[in-house]
This record gives structure tokens, C-alpha cells and sequence, in this order.
């Protein structure tokens, strides 16, 4: 098929090299020249494992272009668009003025037929909305939902294999052709749900919510375990093996953060507000509350570990990314804790396998540096802040030899206590004894 994607940020770029990969005839647009100048030349902005490799295979082979030209979309069966739904400052609400733009944009290309699919994560009702525009100015077209599930660090095995797809249409027509386009994952007997556009919408955030409760509600626990001796990883096995429960997102730590679950939570939030159901979602601010308050339960922990200040000490953190195989800065517990930390007068070292470029950008006052040794070396307290495979299995023994103090935070819950203890070191989880 012919598909557009408009939008080849995180979730575009991604979208528009899977549909390229599996068959499909592709033209990623955006309005960012420089951005279109990489993807168009097989370089991501952006680190995605795996991404690189079918960017670079479908461009070489003319299935997939780029553009910043609306009107080279114009000849697309299917138009994806994929733009961002940032946090608005002032309100915590969605702001649309990416999706609005993008479709005012799209709307005088659009062909007899064609369908116009959102991807982008919006409050229920946007695409009501977006579907009346259409038939008012483009009724030879019509709109779908379909929103989208990709973790990073997963992005592309979760387009080409989602777990489910969710189509948010209007009428059969618009699921035929989304079976089409996904016929790869149809045949392979991916679960589909067809429905409104109001569920598709809610799906999404629903989903997110969902998982950030999980999270929130293990930070809770921790918090709880903190006060009783209790430990809080032993408390997610045992409650995990109830297959009710499950043991994934049960992890206890410095909490979730990203370019989705706070934002999309928070947006949730208020448009439930808008809709006059804000008792309905108000649990959701006592999720983001429980996980605002784990990176200052990490904060806390430093400045007991180094005897009451952490003013002119070194603090080496590892870690920047909000979590591993992902080099996004966006709301990161791993970055807020060092931020905090260098606030409170800490010689703070932050280092990250993939994250330094983009947290160098929004925190510049940080000393980054790329090896882990020398965030290490001379440091009188460790913060380990994100998960990365090379901090999980750092050796204690060798780490102690680095340190001018052997004092580490283990804010993933991620190392062993007894080794690390066993080494000498005083270790400190989050909701661990
Ligand atoms: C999330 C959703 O998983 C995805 O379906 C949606 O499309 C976008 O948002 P992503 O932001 O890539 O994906 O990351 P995810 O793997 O969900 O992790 C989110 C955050 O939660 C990370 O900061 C992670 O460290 C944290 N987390 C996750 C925990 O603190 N504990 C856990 O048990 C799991």
C-alpha cells in the first residue's frame, strides 16, 4: 500500500521504517528540515535498537522517503499521522496544536478514498472532532484511530508484532484497509479490536494509566516497607506469582518516567476534569504524587548516606536515560535526582551508556562524562538511577577499588545486597532492608 506518516518523531520515524520493512510504499513528512536531511540519509535522531537497520534497508531500497512537502503525501492511500501531544505548562492538558496543524495541513491533499488514521496519544473526543472537520472539508476521505503501544527500547518488534491492534473507525471500510496495511500481524494472529473512536482514545491512555498505577503501587508498597523492615522486591515475587497480578511493572524504585506515562496520566486527568469526571481519575494524581516523591525518598537517602549535606562531595550518578536502551531525557527520575542533587551544592558526575547528548541539552550545569570508571573514580557516594546492563553487573569488588567511598544507592533494585555488602560496601535499595 501507499501510506504517509506525518510526524517522524519518536513514535513517525519509528512507524514509517516498520511499514517500509513490511512491504509497504513510504513518505515520512515533517516539518523539521534537518530531521527529514537525517532519516532521509538512514540516520535516526534518535537511539532505538534496531531502528537504524531497517531505516537504512528501506531507504536504500526507494520504499520509504522523506519530505517536508505536504503534497508529496497527496498520492497515499493511507495517511498516518503521528505527531507529538505535549504537556501543556499551564494546565497539564494535552496541547493538540501539533495534531491540528498536521491534519489543516493534510486536509487539501487528501485523494478520493483515502483514509486518515491517528496514531498520536490525544484526549477522548479529539477524534470525533478531527472525523467532523474531515467530512466538512475533505468528505471523499475518511478518519480512523488506531494508537499506538511501542516502549522504547522495543519500538520496532512492538510495531511489526504489536500485542494487539485497536482500530477506532467509523465505518467497516476504514478496518479493511487497517487490515491491510497490517496484514503481516493480521495473519499472524494478532488479537483485533474494533470500535469507536472514543474507546480507541481511551485504550491508550487507559493502558498507560493502568501501568502506571502498577508502578505507583509497588513505590507505595516500598514506602510502606521502608518503615516495617519489610522487602519489597520479596513482596513483588510473592505477589506477582498470582496470575491476577503478574509480576511485570512490579518493580520498586526511583519510579516511571518518559514522554508517555506522566504526560498522558496528567493530560488523562484533566480532560477528565473537562468532562466533569475528575473524581473518577483522581487516584491518578495520587499516582504521580507517590512516584514525584520516590526520586526525593533518593534525593533523602544521599544526603543520609554522606552524614546530613551532600554540599562539595562527589556524588557519581549512573544513569541519565528514564530508562535503559533509550537515550530519552524526557521527565527522567535518573535526571531530576541528579539535577536535585547538584542543587543541594554535590560535585555530581553523571554518566549513561546513550543519554549524556540529550541531558547535556536540558541540564548543562551536570559534569557528563562516558566512561563509567571515571564517573566512578574518587566518588563518595553511587547512585545507580537507570538500569543499564553495564551498572547491573558492575563487580563490587573491582567498583571498590574506583571509589574514595564505598556508599551506593541502588535506586532500580537491581544489584545484589549480599554481594555488595559482602564487598564492603553500606548498600541502600529503595523499600529493601
Ligand atoms: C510506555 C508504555 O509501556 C507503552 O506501552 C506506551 O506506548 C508508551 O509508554 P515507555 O515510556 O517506552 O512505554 O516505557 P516503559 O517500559 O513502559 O517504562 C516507563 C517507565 O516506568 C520507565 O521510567 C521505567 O523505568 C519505569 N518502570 C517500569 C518502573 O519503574 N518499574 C517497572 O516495573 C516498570
Amino acid at each position: 500500500m501507499r501510506i504517509s506518516v506525518i510526524g517522524c518523531g519518536y513514535l513517525g520515524a519509528v512507524h514509517a521504517s516498520a511499514m517500509a520493512e513490511l512491504g509497504h510504499d513510504v513518505i515520512g513528512i515533517d516539518v523539521d528540515e534537518h530531521k527529514i536531511g537525517e532519516l532521509a540519509s538512514g540516520r535516526p535522531p534518535f537511539f532505538e535498537p534496531g531502528l537504524p537497520e531497517i531505516l537504512t534497508s528501506a531507504t536504500a531500497s526507494g520504499r520509504l522517503r522523506f519530505s517536508t512537502d505536504m503534497a508529496d503525501a497527496a498520492d497515499a492511500d493511507v495517511h498516518f499521522v503521528a505527531v507529538g501531544t505535549p504537556q501543556s505548562p499551564d494546565t497539564n492538558a494535552a496541547d493538540l496544536r501539533f495534531v491540528d496543524a498536521a491534519f489543516e495541513a493534510l486536509i487539501p491533499h487528501l485523494a478520493e478514498g483515502a483514509l486518515v488514521v491517528g496514531k498520536s496519544t490525544v484526549p477522548v473526543g479529539t477524534a470525533a472532532r478531527l472525523a467532523a472537520r474531515i467530512a466538512d472539508a475533505a468528505p471523499h476521505a475518511t478518519l480512523a484511530w488506531n494508537p499506538e503501544f511501542l516502549r522504547e527500547g522495543f519500538a520496532v518488534k512492538d510495531t511489526i508484532e504489536p500485542d494487539r491492534l485497536v482500530y477506532g473507525v467509523g465505518d467497516d471500510h476504514a478496518a479493511s484497509v487497517l487490515d491491510r496495511v497490517y496484514h503481516a500481524a493480521i495473519e499472524a494472529g494478532t488479537p483485533r479490536i474494533v470500535t469507536d473512536y472514543a474507546t480507541a482514545e481511551l485504550v491508550k491512555v487507559a493502558a498507560n494509566a493502568f501501568l502506571a498505577t502498577k508502578i505507583s503501587f509497588i513505590n507505595a508498597m516500598a514506602e510502606i516497607a521502608e518503615v516495617t523492615g519489610a522487602d519489597v522486591t520479596q513482596l513483588a515475587d510473592a505477589i506477582g506469582h498470582d496470575a491476577r497480578i503478574g509480576r511485570r511493572f512490579l518493580n520498586a524504585g526511583v519510579g516511571f518516567g518518559g514522554g508517555c506515562l506522566p504526560k498522558d496520566i496528567r493530560a488523562f486527568a484533566a480532560r477528565a476534569e473537562e468532562l466533569g469526571r475528575g473524581e473518577s481519575v483522581g487516584f491518578l494524581r495520587e499516582i504521580d504524587a507517590i512516584n514525584l516523591r520516590r526520586r526525593q525518598r533518593v534525593v533523602d537517602l544521599a544526603i543520609e548516606a554522606l552524614g546530613g549535606s551532600v554540599n562539595e562531595r562527589k556524588v557519581a550518578v549512573l544513569g541519565v536515560s528514564f530508562k535503559p536502551d533509550s537515550d530519552d531525557v524526557r521527565d527522567s527520575p535518573a535526571l531530576d535526582v541528579a539535577v536535585q542533587l547538584k542543587g543541594l551544592g554535590a560535585h555530581v558526575v553523571a554518566t549513561d551508556p546513550q543519554g549524556i547528548e540529550n541531558a547535556r541539552v536540558r541540564h548543562p550545569q551536570l559534569e557528563y562524562v562516558t566512561s563509567t570508571e571515571d564517573a566512578l573514580r574518587e566518588a563518595e557516594l553511587v547512585v545507580l538511577v537507570t538500569e543499564w546492563s553495564e551498572y547491573r553487573s558492575l563487580d563490587p569488588v573491582a567498583t571498590a577499588q574506583l571509589v574514595s567511598s564505598t556508599s551506593i544507592i541502588d535506586g532500580r533494585n537491581v544489584l545484589d545486597p549480599a554481594a555488595w555488602r559482602a564487598a564492603g560496601w553500606a548498600y541502600q535499595g529503595l523499600g529493601r532492608p
